[in-house]
């Protein structure tokens, strides 16, 4: 065995673009209050690029704050419910731009628990020896298959990238459990059924399809008891209490949710990471970006036990308890960054809002079921 895996080097990409609260009410019948009320959010990021050009920037803000190069990193995996294409995998498509040309690289879909999966699975490859540094990134576009004219879903979701570098450690610090889980069954409250193989053959897509189909209510329930359970699971696994915890990173989905599991587990609301009001839900990229700033707002110390959890499509939900290391401070700084944009939120999102116009004929009318 080849000891534990510690997080080494962490990075997020933010794109420049903000769909604010104010903006959505000039596309639903929305308002500012509303949004904040029932979900923290007041604006998230829009992407003008795809979802590796968001990977890659994350990626090699990770590896500088690791002290690596691209090519010392022999494990990539980029979870995300948005690749750009089905094959090559995304991690295939970032592998080659980053030239970590020593890396093996596939994709990892659990939704907005793809983080906590990844985080599982690079621990255990590290842990057996099949692996010893490995590059994680969460990245999505996820306002591509998002309907612009239905308020229930388009407030909550942002595009966004968040990574880290796990490395092998024999000193007791580390990814010290887990707890992964999904119910199939539950798997219908949420669903984006393109990018697969189902239906017929078609160049044309079909707007109804193509969108996000959600029962918000019914994710909040199991988002909040799911957490709850997954949350004690994985540290019973760990040998500690929720005493022990420093630091929680929750799947930032919406703060009615986050606040109310973590009022089931006891945990006061400043050991939380909260950053939701300006990134929304980022499905597999929102667990690493909060990780990432509650570096940086000096939440996660020298030797924190950090809990990171999060649910999501499938449904799926997971739980994972780090001790970390003496360092909280990045090895190197990196000044990648996005391309600048021109083009303002409302041209960015035209496309969507063209294309899912036909299920909407009386925008008036509460959007379609
Ligand atoms: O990453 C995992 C995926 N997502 C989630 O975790 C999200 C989980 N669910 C939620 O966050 C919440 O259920 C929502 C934010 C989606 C909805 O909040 P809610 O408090 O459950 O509201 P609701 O669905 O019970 O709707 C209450 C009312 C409804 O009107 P009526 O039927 O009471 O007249 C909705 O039509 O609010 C209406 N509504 C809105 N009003 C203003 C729904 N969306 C909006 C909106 N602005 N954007």
């Amino acid at each position: 065995m080849a000891g534990r895996a510690t997080f080494t080097g962490w990075g997020k990409c933010v794109p420049p673009v903000k769909l604010t609260n104010a903006d959505l009410e000039h596309l639903v019948d929305t308002d500012d209050d509303w949004i904040v009320e029932r979900t923290g959010i007041r604006e998230r990021g829009i992407s003008h690029v795809e979802t590796t050009d968001l990977a890659e920037v994350a990626a090699l803000k990770a590896l500088a704050a690791a002290g690596l190069e691209a090519a010392d990193i022999d494990m990539l995996i980029l979870a995300t419910v948005t690749p750009e294409i089905t094959c090559p995998s995304n991690a295939c498509f970032l592998q080659e731009r980053l030239g970590a040309v020593n890396a093996a690289a596939f994709d990892l879909n659990a939704a907005c628990s793809g983080w906590i999966y990844g985080t599982a699975t690079a621990s255990s490859m590290i842990a057996a020896g099949v692996a010893e540094r490995v590059l994680l990134v969460g990245a999505e576009k996820l306002h591509w298959v998002m309907d612009y004219w239905d308020r229930a879903t388009c407030i909550l979701f942002g595009d966004g990238a968040g990574a880290a570098v796990l490395e092998p450690s024999d000193t007791g610090e580390g990814v010290l459990a887990a707890d992964l889980g999904a119910d199939g069954v539950a798997g219908r409250t949420m669903v984006f059924p393109t990018l697969g193989t189902r239906g017929r053959l078609s160049s044309v897509r079909d707007p109804f399809v193509h969108r996000l189909h959600f029962d918000g209510r019914a994710v909040f329930k199991i988002a909040v008891q799911g957490i709850e359970a997954s949350v004690r699971r994985a540290l019973d696994r760990a040998g500690l209490d929720l005493a022990d915890v420093d630091a929680v990173i929750p799947h930032q989905a919406n703060e009615r949710i986050i606040s109310a599991a973590a009022r089931r587990l006891g945990i006061d609301t400043d050991r939380v990471m909260l950053n939701i009001g300006t990134h929304g839900n980022s499905a597999a990229a929102s667990v690493p970006m909060a990780l990432v700033d509650a570096l940086e707002a000096g939440l996660i110390r020298p030797g924190s036990i950090v809990v990171q959890t999060a649910f999501g499509g499938g449904v799926t939900w997971g739980s994972t308890v780090t001790r970390w290391g003496e360092r909280v401070e990045p090895l190197g700084g990196c000044d990648a960054a996005l391309p600048a944009c021109d083009e303002t939120v409302f041209d960015l999102l035209a496309p969507n809002r063209d294309f899912y116009a036909p299920l909407h004929p009386d925008p008036a009318v509460d959007p379609v079921a």
